[in-house]
Order: C-alpha cells, then sequence, then structure tokens
C-alpha cells in the first residue's frame, strides 16, 4: 500500500506521517516511511536545490521538471522496490504537490504537470490523506520551525490561501484516492482519525 500526506506548509504532514509509520510499526507491519522533495540520496541533493534560495531562483518550468527529476529517482530507488517487497511506503508529499503548487498556483501549468506526470512518474498513491487547516495558523507554526527550508513560505500568506483551495480542488477532483483530514486539532486527535481511516482500508 502507498499512502501520500498532503497539504499546506505547516498543516502537520510530518508529524502524522511519523505518528502514522510508528502505529503501523507498532501493529507489525514493515513500513518505509519517506518524503519529497527528496527520499532517495539524488532526491535529496536537488531538494536543496528547490527549497533553499531566493523565491525567484527557478522559472515555474524549470520548478516542475526538477520536482519530477527529483520524484522520478525518489520512486526508482525507494518508493517501488518498497512496494515490490510488499511493505507499506508512506511519502509526506507526492505527486499531488506539484499538481497544486506548479500546477494550479504558479499560472495554469497543470496540463504540463499532468503530461509529465503520465510520462515520467505515472504512479497514483492508492490512498492521500490531504490535511486541510487554516492558512495563517499553518504558516506561523512552518516558519516558527526557523528549518531554512522557507523558500515556498516566503510567497506569503495569500499564497498559502491559493495552495489549501488548490487542495480541496483536488479532492474533488478524486474523491476515491483523496481524503480530507481537518488539522486543526491537537496532533493526537488528527493521528487517531488517520489510523482509523488507515486501518480500515488496509482490512
Ligand atoms: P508539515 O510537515 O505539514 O510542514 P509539521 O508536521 O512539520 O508540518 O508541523 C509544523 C509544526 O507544527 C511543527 O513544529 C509541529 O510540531 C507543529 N504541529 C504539528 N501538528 C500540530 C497540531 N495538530 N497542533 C499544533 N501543532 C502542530
Ligand atoms: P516540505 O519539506 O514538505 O515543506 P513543509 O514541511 O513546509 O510542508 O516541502 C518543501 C516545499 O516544496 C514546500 O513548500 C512544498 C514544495 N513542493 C512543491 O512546490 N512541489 C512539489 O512537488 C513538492 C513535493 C513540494
Amino acid at each position: 500500500m502507498f499512502i501520500t500526506f498532503e497539504g499546506i506548509d505547516g498543516s502537520g504532514k510530518s508529524t502524522q506521517s511519523r505518528l502514522l509509520a510508528g502505529h503501523l510499526e507498532a501493529a507489525g507491519r514493515q513500513v518505509v516511511l519517506t518524503r519529497e522533495p527528496g527520499g532517495s540520496p539524488g532526491a535529496e541533493e536537488i531538494r536543496k536545490l528547490l527549497v533553499e534560495g531566493a523565491t525567484d531562483r527557478w522559472s515555474a518550468e524549470t520548478e516542475i521538471l526538477l520536482f519530477t527529476a527529483a520524484r522520478r529517482d525518489h520512486l526508482e530507488k525507494r518508493i517501488l522496490p518498497a512496494l515490490q517487497d510488499g511493505q507499506i511506503v508512506i511519502s509526506d508529499r507526492f505527486a499531488d504537490s506539484t499538481r497544486v503548487y506548479q500546477g494550479a498556483t504558479r499560472g495554469e501549468r497543470r496540463a504540463m504537470v499532468d503530461s509529465l506526470h503520465a510520462q515520467m512518474i505515472g504512479t497514483e498513491p492508492d490512498l492521500t490523506l490531504i490535511i486541510d487547516m487554516d492558512p495563517d495558523a499553518a504558516l506561523e507554526r512552518g516558519l516558527a520551525r526557523g528549518s531554512g527550508e522557507d523558500r515556498f513560505e516566503e510567497f506569503g500568506a495569500e499564497f498559502q490561501h491559493r495552495l489549501r483551495a488548490g487542495f480541496l480542488a483536488l479532492a474533488e477532483e478524486e474523491p476515491a484516492r483523496c481524503m480530507i483530514i481537518n488539522g486543526n486539532r491537537p496532533a493526537d486527535e488528527v493521528g487517531a482519525e488517520v489510523q482509523a481511516l488507515v486501518l480500515s482500508r488496509l482490512a
């Protein structure tokens, strides 16, 4: 089973990915916990080019190519081998992030994103958990981390509001795969709902 977490910056994806992986491992499952951009050594190198530096460092087109290159390496080296081995793969972000961040919000390039995805990636998660929350609160949480990886957070609050709308629209496009989770709650409450959803899918 291939599970992804999606949502705006600071919505709690990393926290929930970790909680779910821990829960499934405690239940005796073999789990690979990974993230994008990154997740394999080559893709982690590409990640640095994407998340650090000035907001205008790359054009929208170059950015789509870099995210897709990173994803292709991640898929070849980490995701597909683990799935073939029968493990559960949990990825903190995947292709929906490109659809929303590069496709719908930075100048309507969704067709370009979709065609590159079809040619280079061609894999969809079995289940996508979209953590939905108030963009202003999420931005505060994210920037408070002071990670030095804030290139996208630096686009500002209005951008995060457009991203939120983009994720909600995507969930409407693909209701069988995408579930919306209310992230405006304590992490353990969100985690309990996530666990229940995943366990019912696994059963
Ligand atoms: P993301 O991966 O979506 O950017 P994180 O899981 O890294 O989000 O969370 C961003 C920040 O908010 C972290 O400092 C984290 O500890 C905190 N956080 C995560 N989930 C919650 C929650 N439900 N309530 C309050 N704070 C949270
Ligand atoms: P991430 O480390 O998940 O950031 P955060 O913890 O703040 O949510 O991802 C880094 C940034 O990269 C994030 O702002 C979202 C962006 N991103 C894209 O724009 N397109 C993509 O395809 C992916 C995977 C991430």
